[in-house]
């Protein structure tokens, strides 16, 4: 036997017992007679005391040549400390050594193994191994496990089923470029790697499944960013027999089971919020709605005066900053700088300052006066002592540039408290959205997502304006999860494919088996996938989804581990017909 107890479990009622313990040297304190040993394990650490005195001398001798993160197995009793430490669940005790043994020894680490590392990004990666050791890295996988669980057995509970779907698939249009696998046996053909197991939760309803779900990964090639790996998980589900609303009643329903069982949060019915309405109150269609700072359209109030920037804009739109009149000029100049920055993209910004007796100094007082600013100050629903910004220009990128300064001030003000939950529901998607490069509508969700009842007609009119039975679940400026309701007719699928630009080839090649599956029998049915990483992220009140994964990849897809992705020798090139000019 290796252990009688792990390095997190000993305490003060155990004095006195003999005991065997493995783990690996967290640190030395080498005193010549004595010697300390932090001894640590997935479950804590455990002090251990070698003493010359009281410790056999070749158990003296070596411990005095254990180095950090050799793997030790010790026994001995454990007694009380003489001192002790109160912010270690063992810090009452320690173990008196009498017998070690060196299981293996270590390279010295490349960086410090405690919470706060000296390592960097780049080196944690590369080492990965060695970073989950750390207390942060470790708690964030095994909260993950938890969460992970808490899924199961809740949609188990519903009568889910966790039904597998293969990984070795055709194209999935989910909106990113898939990674594909060439096969062997069939020259020049090749698999695709399921950007979601899409189509196959849809055969599993036509299957008569019902409801099913499944934590799987996913896998996108796309440009990466805090909240976005190249493979991924989803908690994905979907359901038989159903409308929007049990949907949504379904997953408000897991996800508050889950906000209370791992965080202790009890939440109210989710707040829902139609696209439209979420992108005019916050220009965003996943709105942090943990702190205030809605959007005022200006429009009415600051157009057709002299000021050409505005009367020339489609929206003119500001938010309220609270207690933003304290900014000096100079920190307003470089808010302006910021609004600026290419990632931003705004040509500049508009202020008003809101004092504290009542009136107004605005960045363009030669054009208002203080009644006209009374009114954007309505519009904005700014109070004395705030600061007004405002933007203008193309409706679309002026909200998402006043969005990305609402989110900027919020963090710079400390407003996205990350005990802070604030899940709603974005509803009523529209169908199609335009895509500038192809100049051609695509389905904003999925091709598969049903028109709200009535508007397959506008289709050809209004394209742009169809609304689809499609939902976002939103979580502090996140989104968690998305999902719809299918079309399950052929007839309409086949318009479908019609109107996103498939000729009826296209349609039958890429997706002939799930319109044939229509034919037979194809039940009402409806989804939802979140992502898990992010879920897990977001309820550990964290953003960064990297951190919640124990093999991550790095900005650019690289595993700096083992090094992948990687060329290929000739021979497996061959084999898979594959030729590279290079
Ligand atoms: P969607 O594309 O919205 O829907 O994806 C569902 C959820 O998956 C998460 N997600 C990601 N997480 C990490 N890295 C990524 N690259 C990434 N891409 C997406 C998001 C997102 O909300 N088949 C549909 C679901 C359905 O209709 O039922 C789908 O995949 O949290």
């Amino acid at each position: 036997m290796y252990r009688t107890h792990t390095n997190g479990e000993l305490r003060s009622t155990d004095i006195n017992k003999e005991v065997t313990l493995a783990g690996w040297v967290q640190k030395t304190r080498d005193k010549g007679f004595m010697t300390w040993v932090d001894l640590r394990d997935r479950y804590g650490v455990t002090q251990l005391i070698f003493d010359e005195d009281r410790s056999p001398e070749a158990v003296m001798k070596t411990a005095s040549s254990l180095g950090r993160e050799f793997v030790i197995q010790v026994t001995g009793t454990v007694i009380e400390r003489e001192s002790k430490n109160p912010n270690m669940p063992t810090g009452d005790i320690e173990i008196l050594v009498s017998e070690i043994i060196v299981l293996n020894t270590s390279l010295t680490p490349p960086f410090t193994i405690e919470t706060e590392t000296d390592g960097g990004e780049d080196i944690r990666m590369k080492y990965r191994y060695i970073d989950i050791r750390r207390k942060p890295v470790r708690d964030n996988l095994v909260f993950r496990h938890k969460v992970t669980m808490a899924v199961r057995n809740y949609l188990s509970s519903k009568d889910f089923v966790e039904i597998e779907t293969p990984y070795l698939i055709k194209s999935t249009p989910e909106g990113a470029r898939d990674f594909v696998v060439p096969s062997r046996m069939n020259e020049g053909q090749f698999y695709a790697l399921p950007q979601s197991p899409q189509t196959f939760k849809q055969l599993l309803m036509i299957g008569g499944m019902d409801k099913y779900f499944q934590i799987v990964k996913c896998f996108r090639d796309e440009d990466l960013r805090a909240d976005r790996q190249p493979e991924f998980t989803q908690i994905d589900c979907e359901m038989a027999f159903v409308e929007q609303e049990d949907i949504l009643n379904t997953f408000e329903g897991l996800t508050r089971h889950l906000l209370k069982e791992i965080n202790g949060v009890e939440v109210g019915a989710f707040p829902r919020m139609t696209f439209d309405e979420a992108m005019k109150r916050y220009g965003n269609d996943k709105p942090d709605i943990r702190f205030g700072m809605e959007f005022g359209e200006l429009n009415e109030v600051a157009q057709h005066k002299d000021f050409n920037v505005f009367n020339s804009a489609e929206l003119v739109v500001g938010i309220a900053v609270p207690g933003g009149n304290s900014y000096s000029r100079k920190e307003i100049d470089k808010l302006i700088d910021w609004v600026k920055r290419p990632q931003v993209g705004a040509k500049g910004m508009v202020y008003v300052r809101c004092n504290e007796d009542g009136s107004y100094k605005s960045s363009v007082d030669k054009f208002y006066d203080q009644e006209d600013l009374a009114k954007w100050a309505e519009s904005t629903d700014a109070k004395s002592g705030d600061l007004i910004c405002v933007l203008s220009g193309e409706t679309n990128k002026t909200r998402a540039q006043l969005s990305a300064l609402r989110m900027e001030l919020a963090e710079r003000m400390g407003l996205r408290k990350a005990n802070v939950f604030a899940p709603l529901w974005v509803i009523d998607f529209p169908l199609l959205e335009w895509d500038e490069e192809t100049e051609r509508f695509h389905a904003m969700h999925h091709p598969f997502t049903s028109p709200k009842p009535g508007q397959m007609e506008l289709l050809k009119t209004e394209p742009g304006n169809v609304k689809a039975n499609a939902y976002d679940l939103v979580m502090n400026g996140n989104e968690i999860g998305g999902g719809s309701i299918r079309i399950h007719d052929r007839a309409i699928q086949s318009k479908m494919f019609d109107y996103l630009g498939f000729t009826p080839e296209e349609a039958k090649a890429q997706f002939g088996f799930l319109m044939e599956a229509f034919e037979y029998g194809a039940p009402p049915h409806g989804g939802i996938a979140f992502g898990l990483d992010r879920l897990v992220a977001i309820l550990g009140g964290q953003e960064t989804i990297r951190d919640f994964i124990a093999f991550p990849k790095n900005n650019s897809g690289r595993d700096v581990m083992i090094d992948a992705p990687a060329p290929i020798d000739q021979e497996q090139l061959k084999e898979l017909n594959l030729k590279l000019d290079l």
